[in-house]
């Protein structure tokens, strides 16, 4: 794996919004949110990381700070050894083309007033403005066909595709300027099951025939499970638990990633009849006012004293770590 080129390196990244306070009667200064809160990780040319966790974990607040859409707070988003952050923005725009990001609504992701050649087309004109309208519609109709699409299709409009269409040509519009990297926040998570499988194995293939590294993010394990290297999983802003998807999967190590687990519903009925479910009790706390000590505290039917108070480091090895007291290390 190390051989594999190092493409991302996201350093102890914090994103925090200020919310202004609610029925305060005087001016206060407002509260911070703190959306993520410390993650690290690396990601190597071809190579996909599944980030999982609950609604409000900062899965898509990660995303879009490693893509510029939202500012980081503190931290770094390392690109081919740039720190993005401090680009010049001449510099961004250009890297910006490797980084690309498909969404979770197909359809509301697609401008309605535009064809679908010209919404695949619009990063290419950006950035290859003298590109001839021959030379871009033949880019577009040969990404078209890659992904599945037919090429006469190439003046219909976004509602005349069906919901899996529409990601479909989302991955076209990813695609078009050959990024590196191409972050998926829930691609699938709108879509059918049946057509969930086909989206998951296009992007699977697309990858391996251009070497592309993908970030996935999902709300649950059994998503991510078939396309990830490695997995992520977040909890109220924290990375409780990474490594490589294997460890995740048979020896998982953190109780937050125990119960994800025992929520996804085994094949064999029989085995689904007998198998112990660790069930998650209550609500994601408030990330304006986290837990203190512990951030999963207050949902841990082992959390004790210590939880209350301290807050657990990321322990193991560099291939699967995970963050809790009550982890035995070797
Ligand atoms: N622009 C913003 N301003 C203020 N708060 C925000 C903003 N964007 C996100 N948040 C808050 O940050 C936290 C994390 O949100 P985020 O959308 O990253 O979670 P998520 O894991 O992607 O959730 P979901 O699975 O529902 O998409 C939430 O509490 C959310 O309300
Ligand atoms: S540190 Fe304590 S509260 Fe946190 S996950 Fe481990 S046992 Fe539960
Ligand atoms: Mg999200």
């Amino acid at each position: 794996m190390d051989n594999k080129s190092l493409l991302l390196d996201v350093k102890n990244l914090k994103v925090q919004f200020s919310i202004a306070k609610k029925n305060a009667w005087f001016w206060s200064a407002p509260d911070q949110l703190k959306a993520v809160d410390g993650v690290s990780f690396q990601l190597r040319q071809g190579e996909t990381l599944g980030v999982v966790g609950e609604s409000g974990c900062g899965k898509s607040t990660l995303a879009r700070a490693i893509i510029g859409l939202v500012p980081v707070t503190e931290g770094e988003v390392v690109w081919l050894g740039d720190d993005l952050a401090k680009l010049p923005k001449q510099d961004w725009h250009e890297k910006r083309q490797d980084l690309q990001m498909i969404f979770q609504d197909p359809l509301g992701s697609l401008n309605p007033r535009m064809t679908i050649g010209d919404i695949i087309a619009e990063p290419l004109k950006t950035y290859h403005p003298q590109l001839s309208k021959d030379d871009v519609k033949e880019q577009v109709q040969q990404m078209m066909k890659k992904v599945g699409l037919l090429p006469n299709l190439i003046n219909r409009y976004p509602h005349e595709f069906s919901g899996g269409q529409c990601q479909r040509i989302g991955i076209a519009r990813a695609l078009i300027l050959k990024p590196k990297l191409i972050i998926c926040d829930e691609p699938v998570s709108a879509l059918d099951v049946s057509i969930q499988a086909q989206v998951v194995n296009l992007l699977k293939s697309l990858q391996h025939e251009l070497n592309l590294s993908l970030i996935f993010i999902a709300h649950d394990l059994a998503v991510v499970k078939h396309i990830s290297d490695h997995v992520m999983v977040m909890y109220l802003g924290n990375m409780v638990e990474m490594g490589h998807a294997d460890a995740i999967y048979q020896n998982p190590q953190h109780p937050y990633t125990k119960a994800l687990l025992s929520a996804i519903p085994a094949p064999d009925p029989k085995a689904e009849r007998n198998k112990k479910i660790d069930l998650l009790a209550g609500h994601l706390p408030s990330p304006i006012d986290p837990p203190a000590g512990c951030v999963f505290h207050t949902r841990c039917s082992l959390a004790d004293d210590e939880c209350k108070v301290n807050k657990p480091s990321l322990i193991g090895q560099p291939t699967h770590t995970a963050a809790c007291f009550k982890i035995k290390q070797d």
